[in-house]
């Protein structure tokens, strides 16, 4: 399906400010980390912690967190495939916003579908997005069960639940992948800054 992307005699507008202004006012350059993965993989709990590291160092960041969003931008999506598409079309679309805003953007979304993750990458520069997969295999996410939607899930409340009703397909060409299944959130927060830092 092709999407529109601009909107009829909509005409651009140039700026005054860029977002080379704003990053040498931050005195860091901007980046998306879009970290991807089953329901309780562990990408809230890292962006959350990520981002609050960052911030101690004086780092502007803003994270976007699947749950989070779709209580209010993407609060009228359900998780059809369909909707899963619109959902991560705006979220892109959000983060590449952000990224112009000079931010460092931590998008925690499934985002189980590649094309999707794929369309999001091309609209920004190579440098400026990093793919990371939260790997944690469905066992270990269901075993967790943080949000006791799994069980919902396997008990029929819940349909197209990812990983169960609904699929997930894991990146082929991730910058980083994490193993949230084992390590821990140190680990993986030492990861992330070590491939972040020669970003910024
Ligand atoms: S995505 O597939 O469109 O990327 P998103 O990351 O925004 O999903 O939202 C996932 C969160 O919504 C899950 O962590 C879970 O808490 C909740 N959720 C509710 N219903 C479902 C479902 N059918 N499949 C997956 N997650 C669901």
């Amino acid at each position: 399906m092709t999407q529109q992307t601009t909107s009829p005699n909509a005409v651009w507008q140039a700026v005054q400010v860029t977002r080379s202004d704003r990053e040498r006012l931050n005195g860091h350059r901007g980046n998306i980390l879009w970290f991807t993965g089953l329901s309780g993989s562990g990408k809230s709990t890292l962006i959350h912690a990520v981002e609050k590291q960052l911030h101690a160092a004086g780092r502007r960041t803003y994270s976007l967190d699947g749950d989070n969003v779709r209580h209010g931008l993407c609060g009228d999506l359900g998780f059809s495939n369909q909707d899963r598409v619109e959902n991560i079309r705006r979220i892109g679309e959000v983060a590449k916003l952000m990224l112009d805003a000079g931010l460092i953007v931590l998008c925690g979304f499934i985002s189980p579908f590649r094309a999707d993750r794929l369309r999001v990458r091309g609209l920004v520069a190579p440098e400026d997005f990093m793919e990371i997969y939260c790997h944690c295999s469905l066992e270990v996410c269901e075993q967790r069960d943080v949000k006791g939607l799994y069980r919902k899930a396997r008990a029929g409340l819940i349909p197209e639940f990812t990983g169960i009703s609904s699929p997930y397909e894991p990146p082929e060409y991730p910058e980083l992948v994490l193993d949230t299944g084992n390590a821990t959130v140190d680990a993986c927060m030492e990861q992330v800054f070590s491939r972040l830092s020669v970003r910024l």
